[in-house]
This record gives structure tokens, sequence and C-alpha cells, in this order.
């Protein structure tokens, strides 16, 4: 099976060709570093300005297997089932269906998402089970007779779902790579959704704040209101025991019949039916023609280390190895974590990574993605000619690359390790938190609100800012473009990292950030988790930044080159990773930014 690989000797040239153009490097004017004494990493902090980590969480070791997702429950029931003597894809399965239950704003079985899996022997795989544009959806489909875009319509209502795809992608997986039985991983989600579980603070507050939607989309039919009378107040709380019966007689119709449980029979009947209701366009044929798709996974060298990430249909994996290839000749240990040099780097590269996904990214399966070339150093040496020391480049000049002959916010992310060192890795959304809000009735589920990471008009930005052009146009059965970067990257060709995180388009910038936090500055992966983080998308062209990630040294440094700044209110990243110490032992680490858990054995 051909891979896209990246043929590591021609980094040279690139190091070359960045020797060659660059002024050189600003001094920082003091330096902040993380520093390994005794197996314990610290942060020697001289600036103190500078409060590099969210949280002080430690993370969690195990011997024998690991999980990280976003809820308690979830990460229980797999581990758990590693416990049975699973394996990390039975985990994987467990744990899909389980935050379907426990944490609807994400956790799905009306979305999608990538699972990338590397087994104990080393060999990696993809699976593409990304939702569908339906056989009605059309190109212009969200636009008026003037070309305007009609606004909301790819974002709540039945209109803004894709063909799911969360179901089938399990079920592939488990055929192919499952041990425990099928019905035995459904069980913990049948058990949580019939018996209830109680709800953390999060969950109450994020029910509490759709109830104007569930209301609106879904009068008079839906558990997810504590009362279905509109003008009540009753309102959720912390420790709720949350009982979804329909949604326990769906699960085990999938639990009884596998992808037919979902995609023909009773649960189709009910989509159809939904949709019909609602004016949406998702019929029982194009739940039937649902399918996932194996892909080949993309693996790149980085230094020791082989990233193995998720081809297009997303772009994350794309850029994620544009990203570290771009900064990897620079010397970002020595500059220090979130030095002015090091983030200046890193922003340019990612000023350029965006906006080649929006040029070139797509699915694979209708347009063609020059995917090796657009991660061959050859290219990125041309990319990276107008990049100066002295003075911001501007993103009004900063286009898509040139390739000859070509044309031209809820997400959930898991990672597993298991006894044996298999290593999944699986990011599902239903793209919005809670996706399009529309329950399909009788069935208890929230469905996706996809439809609007497709470029409804090009050029128009869609809700997480991102602009794309023909390669992501909607067409009948076409997937939509996503940033989804599951990723395992192996070090000296044995398992070593696994990540990944939710957050729409911040999503690439922060697996970046979280691996080179790891591999560059010596972090331990919980402290790489709790490490403030920054973002650029190209368009618009601003770095937003969680309060304490830069000092005050590194935004007068920034600033005084023409960096637009932005400190931001609200958080960036939800990461679930696993790392392998030296000793074999599995660190797990939980972002502290929410419920999400780590647990092991
Ligand atoms: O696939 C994508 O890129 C988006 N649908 C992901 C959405 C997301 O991460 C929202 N979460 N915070």
């Amino acid at each position: 099976m051909k891979k896209n690989s990246i043929y590591y000797p021609s980094l040279i040239l690139f190091a070359l060709a960045v020797a060659s153009c660059k002024t050189q490097a600003p001094s920082t004017t003091s330096s902040s570093k993380i520093e390994q004494s005794q197996g314990v990493y610290q942060y020697r902090d001289e600036d103190p300005t500078v409060k590099p980590f969210f949280s002080d969480r430690q993370g969690v070791i195990g011997r024998n297997g690991m999980v990280a997702s976003a809820h308690p429950e979830a990460s229980q029931v797999g581990l758990a089932i590693l416990q049975a003597g699973g394996n990390a894809v039975d985990a994987a399965v467990a744990i899909q269906f389980a935050l379907a239950v426990v944490y609807p704003g994400a956790g799905n079985i009306g979305g999608g998402g990538f699972m990338v899996y590397r087994d104990n022997a080393g060999k990696a795989y993809t699976l593409d089970y990304r939702e569908k544009a339906p056989g009605k959806a059309s190109q212009n489909m969200y636009l008026d007779s003037l070309g305007n875009v009609r606004q909301g319509l790819s974002i709540s209502g039945h209109l803004a779902s894709g063909v799911p795809g969360s179901v089938d992608g399990m079920a592939e997986a488990h055929k192919r790579f499952g041990k425990l039985p099928w019905s035995q991983v459904i069980q913990p989600a049948v058990d949580l959704a019939e018996k209830g579980f109680a709800l953390t603070e999060r969950d109450a507050l994020g029910l509490n704040r759709i109830k104007p939607d569930l209301n609106t989309i879904n009068p008079g039919k839906t558990y997810f209101l504590k009362s279905t009378v509109p003008t009540d107040t009753v309102t959720w709380h912390k420790g709720d025991v949350f009982v979804q019966a329909d949604l326990a007689k769906t699960l085990q119709r999938i639990q009884g019949q596998g992808r037919a449980g979902f995609y023909e029979g009773e649960t189709a009947r009910l989509i159809a039916e939904e949709m019909q209701r609602g004016k949406g366009l998702i019929t029982e044929e194009d739940l039937k023609n649902y399918h996932s798709a194996w892909r080949d996974p993309i693996q790149a060298k980085y230094k020791n280390y082989n990233v193995i990430t998720m081809p297009p249909t997303s772009s994350g994996g794309v850029a994620l190895v544009q990203l570290m290839r771009f900064t990897e000749p620079y010397p970002l240990r020595k500059w220090g974590w979130n030095r002015d040099s090091t983030v200046q780097v890193m922003i340019e590269a990612e000023r350029r990574v965006y906006a080649d996904r929006a040029k070139f990214l797509g699915d694979p399966d209708f347009v063609k993605v020059p995917v090796d070339k657009l991660m061959s150093p050859d290219y990125l040496s041309t990319r990276w000619t107008d990049f100066s020391f002295a003075k911001a480049s501007d993103s009004k000049t900063v286009k898509g690359g040139m390739i000859p002959g070509y044309e031209s916010l809820e997400t959930t992310h898991f990672s597993i390790v298991d006894k044996e060192g298999s290593a999944v890795s699986i990011t599902t959304t239903l793209n919005g938190g809670y996706g399009s809000r529309v329950v399909i009735g009788g069935a208890g589920f929230f469905m996706n609100n996809e439809m609007d990471d497709f470029s409804v008009k090009p050029g128009v930005p869609n809700m997480f800012g991102l602009i794309g052009n023909q390669a992501n146009a909607i067409a009948p059965n076409k997937r939509m473009l996503s940033s989804m970067t599951p990723t395992i990257l192996e070090k000296d060709g044995k398992l070593f990292m696994v990540v990944g995180t939710p957050g729409g388009s911040t999503i690439i910038t922060s697996v970046y950030q979280t691996i080179l936090n790891v591999i560059e500055h010596g972090m331990t992966m919980q402290q790489a988790v709790n490490a403030l983080k920054f973002h650029h998308q190209w368009l618009p062209d601003k770095t937003t930044f969680e309060n304490g990630a830069f000092s005050d040294a590194t935004v007068q440094a920034l600033q005084s080159r023409g960096y637009i700044l932005e400190k931001l209110t609200n958080t960036l990243g939800r990461m679930d990773c696993v790392l392998i110490r030296p000793d074999g032992s599995y660190e797990g680490a939980s972002d502290p930014r929410a419920d999400n858990t780590a647990r092991g054995y």
C-alpha cells in the first residue's frame, strides 16, 4: 500500500533554504524553558508574566492500559473494556457509544469522525467515517436567488445535517480489529441510556444553555429538556440522573443488528421521517448507501519521530505535517517555550498552512488533493521565501501556494493504548455543540450540522472563520472538509504518543503545539496539555492566545513586528492524550479545561 510519506533527506534542502533567506532571529529578552531534572520537568520562570500552564493537573500513570476522553463516565467504560480483555479498538467503540449518551454535545451517533489506529506490530490504518452530503444536496443550496448566503441554514435545523457516519465507522472498525463481541462493547452505552447517569455541572449547564433551541426546533418532543413546558424555568442541576429511553432503544437496535440497526429499518425510518417533518434532505436511501472509508495514513518523518495522521477528508494531517516541517529547522528548544522567535515562526507557518488549506483541500473522492506535494520540503521552501524575522507577513498577500498542474464547536477526542501496545486516536463530532440541535423524534439523539464545514460560497467564512473554494464546494454524497487531527507518533520506530483535540479550526494548531511541547520543550504529556496555547489561521489575520500564554515581553516583541494579538476570554483545546514513557509505562493526560478524564491500570 502506498503511503503518503516524505523523503527525509530533502529536508536538508529546506533547512538550507531557511538559512539562506532568513535574517538572524532577534534574541529573546529572557529565558523561560522547561528543563528536565532527575526525570521531573521544571518550568524555569525568569519572567513572572509568563504563566505557562492552565492548571497543575498531574498525568495518570498505568502499565497495562490507558484511556483519556472528554467525560469521566466514558473513560470508565473504556477502562472496564480494557480490563475485561478488550483491545484498544473494543475500548474505542465502547467509548464512542458511551459518549453518545453522556456527552450529547459532541459524542454522537448522529455525526461522524476519524480514527487513526496503530496495531502493536506497528502497522497503521485510518478510517474516515465523516458525514456525507445527502444525495439531494447541491452546490448553492444555502444561497438565495441573488447568490447571498441564507444565514444559519447550514448551522441549525434539519437542512444543516450530513448523512451520519459514526455507527458505520464503529461497525467497520470492530469488524476488522475488535476482539470482544459487538454486543458486549455496546452494552455499557445501553446501560447508561436506560438507567441514566448523574450529570456533571458542565453537562447540566450545556443542556440548560440550548433550552431555547430545543423548544423551537423540537417542540414538546425531547427529554433533553428537563421540562417540556417552554415557559417553565426548571433547569438541570449537577447530580440529576438523566435517562434517555429512546436512545437506549436505538442503541439496542444497533447492538442487535450492527450497522443495519441504524442505516436500515426502524432507526432509518425515524431519521427520514424527522427530515421530512423539518424539510431536511436525508432519505432512507442516503442512509443505506452510507459507507465509511479506509484510507492510507499520512506518515511523515520529523527528526527521529514518525507522525501517523489523518489524510483528507481531513485537512488536519496535511496541515500538521506542513507546520512541523516549516519549523523543524529552527532551534525552538533553545529559544524557549512561547518566546517571541518561537511564536513568530509558528505563526508564520500557520498563516501559510491555512492559506493552502483553503485553496487545495477537499474530499479526495471528489477532488484531486496534492497531498504529497503540499508536504514536500521543496514546495514548503518556496512558501517560506518571504518570511522575515523583522516583520509580520501580511495575510492579504499570502495566498495558497502554486502547485504546477493543479487547477485551481463541539467535537470530542479520545486516545487509547491497550496492554499489547495497540493505540487508537479518534476525533468525532456533531460539528457545533449539540450539532443542528435537531433531535430525531422517537430515536432520541442529536443530528450533526456538519454541512457548515463545506464552503457554502467561495470566500465566505464558515462558523470557524475558515474560508474555502471549489475543492470544498457542496456536491451530492461528498464529504465536507475537516480540521480534525487524530494523530499517533512513533519515536525510533516505537509507539510514543497518541494525541488529539476538538476546537474547530484551532484543532490543528493545538495538536501541533502539544506535540512540540513534548518533543521540543521537554514537557510531560500532562504539562503539554496544561500548557496555554495560541492560534493563527491566515484569515482573519490575527493571533489569538489564552490568557497567560505570552509574557509581556513576548507580546511587545511581536507587536513591534506588526503582529495583531488578541487575548482570549475562553480557552483553546480539550486535549486527551497518552504518552509512552521511557520505562514503558503510559502517561494519560486529559484536559483540565473541562470534564476530561484519564483512566489507566
Ligand atoms: O471537522 C471539523 O473540522 C469541525 N466540524 C470540528 C468542529 C469542532 O471541533 C467543534 N469543537 N469545538
